[in-house]
């Protein structure tokens, strides 16, 4: 890794001044379908089309093609979860990925800026391992239920009701929390990290229901938190089982946030990535992913002989951050990201812990 031990977070120049000080506010350029637009973004199209009706196309293009110049003309790169909407997801984003291959792809990020499409935990990842880059959200009050559970004193507590136990925080926390932590791990690797300790207890926090289903699959006993996912929680066993019911070629593919007893009745659990390779590899006749209903949308033109079953839920965190919000957040330098140095230094080393375990 790159980075310098220097949080960078609020040095002099950083701390007086904001990111648009810094880097200066470029006017919103005309939003208009030209020729110049329609040829410009003609091949991003091709890659939408089953999910944006072309008479649409051009209310969204002018975004497209601004977003892609602006992005040059700044030095920025877009960081993209796989939740984001297909516009964003296929057309503006450089790097598109599961938690931990974002948070990976961010220790190796060239351009100056970063723009994080996903919630603010993810940006807040970024920014813990780019100390000295400039991390933008497009909107800030893109949360996480999850992160929303717990505070950094829960842990603290949890630490003095259980010593000497170490802690597994989900990534999905804020940074503070973070900070309190040994270890973050993601839905891909959890149960990897819970037994690099070697030990026979392991606080594995705030997911209640990722926590089960990593004990489900380690004889470490694991302790744990209730938070849950607000998208995730609302599957039943008692739906999915009646899809199945009225079509047993159907394939459910589920993610480890969901409750255990949907878990237990899925094809394959794993990450987002592990779901989209799932697919792809195996390219089931008819699918069922148990996951926000972006992800279907995004791998869909990939895999065209899937034919994706509907339920799914919206995150409505990740479907805060649109292309108008993108595009403000390129010309005015906003919202920016930055975290108290007193508590990066510790966050980021539970981050760096586990983006450098051995696979
Ligand atoms: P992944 O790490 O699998 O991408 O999950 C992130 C998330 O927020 C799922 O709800
Ligand atoms: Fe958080 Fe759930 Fe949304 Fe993922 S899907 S960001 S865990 S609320």
């Amino acid at each position: 890794m790159t980075q310098s031990t220097d949080t960078g977070m609020n040095r002099t120049a950083g701390a007086a001044l904001s990111a648009a000080d810094r880097f200066g506010v470029i006017e919103r350029p005309a939003l208009e379908w030209t020729p110049e637009v329609a040829e410009e973004t003609a091949h991003l199209y091709e890659r939408v089309k089953d999910h944006i009706p072309k008479i649409e196309w051009p209310v969204y293009a002018p975004y497209v093609a601004a977003i892609n110049r602006l992005k040059k003309e700044r030095n920025a790169v877009i960081l993209a979860h796989n939740y984001q909407t297909p516009e964003i997801y296929h057309c503006v984003a450089d790097i598109v990925g599961d938690s931990l291959q974002l948070a990976k792809e961010a220790t190796k990020v060239d351009a100056e800026i970063i723009v994080q499409c996903g919630v603010h935990f993810m940006a807040e990842t970024s920014k813990l391992l780019n100390p000295d880059k400039t991390v933008l959200i497009p909107d800030m009050k893109a949360g996480c239920s999850l992160a929303e559970s717990i505070t950094g004193a829960d842990v603290r507590l949890l630490r003095e009701r259980y010593p000497g136990v170490p802690v597994v925080t989900y990534v999905n926390t804020s940074a503070e929390v973070k900070a309190e932590t040994d270890i973050c791990c993601t839905s891909s690797n959890a149960v990897q990290v819970v037994e690099s300790f070697g030990v026979d207890r392991v606080l594995c926090i705030p997911d209640e229901y990722l926590a089960l289903n990593v004990a489900a699959q380690t004889k470490v006993k694991i302790l744990t938190w209730k938070g849950h996912c607000e998208v995730h929680e609302r599957f039943t066993a008692e739906e999915l089982l009646a899809y199945k019911e009225a079509d047993p070629e159907i394939e459910i593919v589920a993610h480890p946030e969901c409750p255990r007893e949907v878990v237990e009745i899925a094809d394959y659990t794993g990450s987002t990535s592990g779901m989209i390779n799932y697919v792809r590899d195996r390219k089931p006749p008819k699918v069922l992913l148990v996951t926000e209903c972006s992800m279907a949308s995004n791998i869909s033109s990939e895999v065209p002989e899937v034919n994706f079953v509907k339920p799914c839920n919206m995150c409505p965190h990740m479907k805060r951050i649109t292309l108008p919000k993108i595009l403000d957040s390129l010309c005015e330098m906003k919202e920016e990201i930055l975290v108290d140095p007193a508590i990066a230094d510790r966050a980021r080393l539970a981050v760096e812990r586990m983006v450098n375990l051995k696979h």
